[in-house]
């Protein structure tokens, strides 16, 4: 029988094993995969462990306190942000292809992991060498579906999978590489991590920069910040959070439809809403959100967000829809 308790016991023996006394830096996104698989490496290893957060611009609204603060509060793991915005918006800039832009995105947090790979080095080794160990939140959905495993197409390059550059100089440390999000959860739950960050529903590691159909840009990403903090909040009000696994909110940069607000014509972007239910994202139906519950979502995002005139939903089940529009 399946045991939190004991995956644990095993993967701290299997991580001591793999890392030794070196130390090691682990990617923390502020999704639920990275904060588990830190907080398991933070177990096995206590201080050898340092967590890199890379904030790229391309987060929602409030996430990158919710990691500096909640997490570090409750894991007392240490942390280095890493102010990436530039950096990454730049690698974005004219970029419309989805795979482009997660390739992009996976080679960047590379970059910027390896820069504090420079910064940082492993006082364990005598020469104070870099480290080279990197935690990741891989989840066995993950490597299925970045054709990782045996007989499967590739069907999207998941930032921390298939994204990953060739050149890369660190040794992956992958504790949850075999599970599912469920049992994820189960095993953050036991190690004690508070329920705000284990009942997160999921977050792709690109960010809101592949909810974005067109370029990427710093207006574009205010814009779908603005809708999508709009929509998780009514959600979360009406309760649905536990029935939700996810709801996508993306922005139709290159789509733009006649509307009128007041007197005036607009000549704005439609945003989607995708809220779907799954258990474990390699399937998923569209959540039947009650029609108040969208109503009220639709309204104020069409008050609130000046550049939104449109609110459409997606009725699409996976198959054939991925979860994500790229
Ligand atoms: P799709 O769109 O493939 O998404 O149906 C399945 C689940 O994976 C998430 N997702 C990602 N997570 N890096 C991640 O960490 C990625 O590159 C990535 N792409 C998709 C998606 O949000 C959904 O939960």
């Amino acid at each position: 029988d399946w045991n939190a308790g004991n995956v644990i016991a095993e993967q701290v023996e299997l991580i001591r094993k793999q890392v030794g006394s070196a130390r090691v830096i682990s990617a923390l996104s502020g999704g639920v995969d990275s904060a588990v698989s830190t907080a398991l490496v933070h177990e096995a290893i206590g201080d050898q462990l340092t967590a890199v957060f890379v904030d790229h611009g391309l987060l929602r609204q409030g996430e990158r306190e919710q990691v500096e603060q909640d997490y570090v509060a409750s894991t007392g793991v240490r942390l280095i942000t890493v102010d990436a915005e530039e950096t990454f918006l730049g690698h974005l800039e004219g970029v419309t292809d989805p795979e482009e832009k997660r390739k992009i995105i996976g080679r960047e947090f590379i970059r910027a992991f390896e820069q504090v790979q420079r910064q940082l080095v492993d006082e364990a080794k005598a020469e104070g060498e870099p480290i080279k160990f990197l935690v990741q939140g891989t989840l066995y959905p993950d490597v299925v579906e970045s054709g990782g495993g045996s007989g499967t197409a590739n069907i999207k390059s998941h930032h921390n999978v298939g994204g990953l550059p060739e050149d890369m100089k660190f040794e992956l440390v992958e504790p949850l590489r075999d599970l599912f999000k469920d049992e994820v959860r189960a095993i953050g739950r036991e190690l004690g991590l508070p329920e705000a960050i284990v009942g997160r529903q999921p977050f792709p590691g690109p960010g809101l920069g592949i909810r974005i159909v067109g370029e990427v840009t710093k207006n574009r990403l205010e814009t779908l910040r603005a809708a999508d903090a709009i929509a998780r909040a009514e959600l979360t009000a009406a309760g649905l959070d536990a029935e939700i696994w996810q709801c996508p909110v993306v922005l139709l940069a290159d789509v733009r439809s006649v509307g009128v607000q007041g007197d005036g014509r607009t000549y704005g972007h439609p945003v989607v809403l995708r809220p779907v239910s799954s258990e474990d994202a390699m399937t998923a139906d569209w959540t039947r959100v009650p029609y108040d519950v969208l109503a009220r979502i639709s309204n104020k995002i069409t008050n609130q967000v000046p550049e939104v005139n449109r609110v459409v939903l997606d009725v699409t089940s996976k198959p054939p829809g991925t979860i994500e529009w790229e």
